[in-house]
């Protein structure tokens, strides 16, 4: 093919259609992963991992959250002489139903900003000596083993990159009869519970699944129930006597 015939293929008005064209595709797919980290980036301030002014006072009340806090309440029949695990504490807003009837809780988040405002929301028990706040992660409790009879956890579970994990940490630190009370989603939540940008960042696992992590890990009287909605999951578990 001759150098003329060539160009009148490809020509210089088609080779600069392809590099536009190439120019354009890399250039969309830019916006669309700047705009992709940017809505992540909001998720993880707002509920993976929150921080900023807005969350601080939102976490503190968590008024959407009280629903299930009251789950929570019920399942884990706290007793006065029970000292309580929060994992995944936020603002601290469910420690605060949980102090008016226990001995003594512990919270930890791995969010400074929430651990700053847990210890807000409940200055006078930390005050006292009835509760202590700590930075960490659900994978790795910084806590002795056997340290508590309750443990629980409630809006959390689905950030939780290594279940399995998790699970045995909670199993650990618990005290033998120790009761573990985990509110979370269930798999495949619909659109109008959770949007796609905040369901991509989320685990959520089958009752199957779930139920096995905890038998895995050791515990004994595992159920999955759906009390409020079948898109919420409460797993209730015992560590054996
Ligand atoms: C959606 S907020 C719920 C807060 C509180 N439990 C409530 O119901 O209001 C999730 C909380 O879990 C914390 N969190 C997420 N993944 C965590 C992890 N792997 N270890 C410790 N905290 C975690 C976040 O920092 C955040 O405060």
């Amino acid at each position: 093919m001759s150098r003329s015939d060539h160009e009148f293929r490809t020509g210089p008005r088609g080779r600069r259609t392809t590099v536009c064209a190439v120019v354009g595709l890399v250039a969309a797919g830019a916006v669309v992963g700047v705009r992709r980290r940017l809505t992540e980036s909001l998720v993880d301030r707002a509920f993976r991992k929150p921080r900023g002014g807005f969350a601080r006072r939102w976490y503190r009340r968590a008024e959407a959250h009280q629903a299930i806090f009251l789950e929570v309440l019920d399942a884990a029949r706290f007793r006065p002489d029970d000292q309580v695990l929060e994992v995944g504490c936020g603002g601290g807003a469910f420690l605060r139903h949980a102090l008016e009837t226990v001995a003594g809780a512990a919270a930890i988040d791995h969010s400074p900003d929430m651990v700053v405002a847990a210890e807000k929301a409940n200055q006078r028990a930390v005050e006292h000596g009835r509760c202590r706040i700590v930075r960490g992660s659900a994978e790795s409790l910084p806590f002795g083993s056997a340290e508590f009879t309750a443990v629980v956890s409630m809006n959390m579970f689905f950030f939780v990159a290594d279940p399995v994990a998790a699970f045995a940490e909670f199993h650990r630190v618990l005290q033998p009869s120790g009761r573990l009370v985990l509110h979370t989603v269930s798999a495949d939540p619909p659109p109008s519970l959770v949007p796609a940008v905040l369901a991509r960042r989320m685990h959520c696992y089958s009752d199957e699944t779930i139920g096995a992590f905890a038998a895995d890990a050791g515990f004994a009287e595992v159920a999955v129930e759906h009390p409020g909605s079948p898109h919420y999951q409460i797993v209730t578990a015992t560590r054996r006597g």
